[in-house]
């Protein structure tokens, strides 16, 4: 910046309006970010990305797309979610550095540059995007990586590492590059009656009085750390 516009700056940041104009940028800030219902870390980029409410956005993290996060999920330290449309359902959990894209380079033209130094970058409107969507109490192990046009199932664990090119059905756990299938976590009835329950539209505090239910012991498939098996799944039904 040029010396004369910084004096400028410093000179208008000095007097009245400058903070009055200063407030309205912090205020600008917040509502932005609402802050109020969210907590976002000074050093995260949050573009064009709606919070559901209750989230956490650990630092270092950049959304920056056509991004929906839904309420009480955690993103985590340097993760990168690049859009294109990425939907996060409610009560998700993202370990440190993962990355969800829903943008690819055009493969199909002369040249897969979309950088600044052509027209001005107009070439990144060549780049083809298909949205990913998230699905509820999904977690997300260190570094996992989710690629263009992948659903990935309400209750479903992404190993630590992975490269996740196709659909991940509810409640399975996948791992390494490219993501396969280790197990799926429950049985599918109880998977059914899981997703029956629709527990995830809760509010933290109502579910904060289901501590019992939420630690229902279920029989992991495939696992030597089995628990009890035959505890009801019971929905969970709306108040009247
Ligand atoms: C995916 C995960 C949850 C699986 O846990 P699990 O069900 O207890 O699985 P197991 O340890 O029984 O492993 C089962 C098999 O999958 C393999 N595996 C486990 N995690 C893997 C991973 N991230 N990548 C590749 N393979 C993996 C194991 O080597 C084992 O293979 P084998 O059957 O050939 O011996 C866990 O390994 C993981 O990656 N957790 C993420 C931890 C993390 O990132 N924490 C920070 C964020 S909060």
């Amino acid at each position: 910046m040029p010396a004369a516009l910084k004096a400028l700056r410093r000179a208008l940041a000095a007097s009245p309006l400058g903070g009055l104009v200063g407030s309205l940028v912090a205020i600008r800030r917040i509502w932005d970010r609402r802050l109020w219902q969210n907590t976002v870390a000074r050093s995260a980029v949050l573009n064009g990305t709606s919070l559901g409410g209750e989230c956490y956005v650990c630092s270092d993290a950049v959304l920056s797309g056509d991004i929906a996060i839904g309420a009480y999920s955690l993103i985590g330290v340097g993760n990168h979610l690049i859009g294109g449309r990425i939907t996060v359902g409610r009560f998700c959990q993202f370990g440190p550095h993962v990355g969800i894209y829903a943008t690819n380079h055009n493969l199909g033209i002369a040249t897969i540059y979309t950088g600044p130094a052509i027209a001005a970058g107009a070439l990144r409107k060549e780049m083809t995007s298909e949205p990913v969507e998230i699905g509820h109490d999904v977690w997300i192990g260190h570094g996992a990586i989710v690629l263009p046009g992948v659903n990935v199932g309400t209750g479903a664990v992404i190993g630590a590492g992975s490269v996740v090119t196709k659909d991940v059905p509810p409640y399975v756990i996948v791992a390494g590059n490219p993501a396969r299938e280790l197990k799926a976590r429950f049985e599918p009835s109880r998977v059914e009656a899981l997703l029956e329950s629709r527990w995830w539209e809760r509010s933290g505090a109502e579910l904060s009085e289901r501590l019992d239910w939420l630690r229902t012991p279920l029989t992991r498939i495939s696992s030597a750390k089995t628990v009890t098996p035959q505890t009801e799944i019971v929905p969970v039904r709306e108040k009247r």
